[in-house]
């Protein structure tokens, strides 16, 4: 294979939710490209020390942090590690996500305040965070979603929401900082096979469903998802601003 063009040597990335799934495989695929990664987690502490052993592997060794992304005292010292430790940021990608899986009509509403928390208003102060770290050099910001964005599926009526309010957020915070040099882009996916498909009631139609519908022949990978950032952080895209780029083996254009 012809070498990468891509080079993140010298760049700082935080990636959220870094420590399993497709988030790992970010930090994995960004790390192998020279950058020095900060990943976060939310509980799973095994999880993550093995994250930061198969990011070492591959690139430089990575910054670990337990915090949740909708608590706003996590984040200001989950940033202020970074400022000490890293001094910059160049790159975000806003990957943790969480979420209630439940028909509409059974959501409460703290299900559904967890869930836009989570998913899509922590995308708020983490870039605003993260632009701060950027210091006016320009940077990239990448926020992870899924199909269920523009499309129904059973018991994904809450995530369904805040995958959308986090895409149109992305739109507005890539008009306002285009300016500054800092790009702002989504990565949606269709079905991976993370641990996050365990808490689907229907994870086995979802699967079946999913490899059916895919003209590709199969489903998409975490490392699928992972190529799409990193083409989107690298200057290979330094002219696309506020778009969602689609990883789904043509799944979703099927009629
Ligand atoms: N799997 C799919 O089919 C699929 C398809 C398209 C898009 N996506 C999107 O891809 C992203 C990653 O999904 P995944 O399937 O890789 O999920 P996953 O395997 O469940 O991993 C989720 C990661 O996010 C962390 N996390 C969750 N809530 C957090 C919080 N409040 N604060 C900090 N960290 C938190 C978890 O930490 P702990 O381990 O400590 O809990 C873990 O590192 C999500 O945005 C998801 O919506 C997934």
């Amino acid at each position: 294979m012809a070498k990468s063009p891509i080079d993140l040597t010298g760049k700082y990335a935080l990636v959220t939710g870094g420590s399993r799934g497709i988030g790992r495989a970010i930090c994995k695929r960004l790390a192998e490209h020279g950058a020095r990664i900060c990943f976060n987690y939310l509980r799973n502490r095994e999880a993550a020390a093995q994250a930061v052993k198969e990011i070492s592997a591959v690139g430089p060794e990575p910054l670990e942090i337990k915090a949740n992304v909708a608590d706003e005292t996590h984040l200001e010292n989950m940033f202020e590690t970074i400022r000490k430790e890293f001094g910059q940021l160049d790159i975000l990608v806003s990957n943790a996500a969480l979420g209630v899986l439940k028909p509409v009509t059974q959501l409460r509403e703290k299900d559904w305040r967890w869930t836009m928390d989570i998913n899509a208003r922590a995308l708020i102060p983490l870039a605003k965070r993260s632009i701060e770290l950027m210091g006016g050099r320009g940077g990239s910001i990448v926020a992870v979603s899924s199909l269920g964005a523009t499309h129904a599926i059973p018991f994904y009526g809450a995530v369904g929401a805040s995958k959308a309010a986090l895409e149109a957020l992305v739109r507005h915070l890539a008009i306002e900082n285009a300016a500054t040099g800092v790009r702002v882009n989504t990565v949606s996916g269709g079905a991976v096979d993370t641990d996050a498909l365990k808490f689907f009631p229907n994870r086995e139609e979802i699967l079946n469903e999913g490899l059916k519908r895919t003209p590709a022949g199969r489903l998409v990978t975490p490392e699928d998802m992972a190529d799409a950032v990193l083409f989107l952080v690298s200057d290979l895209a330094r002219m696309i601003h506020g778009q969602t780029l689609i990883v789904d083996g043509g799944n979703s254009i099927v009629a």
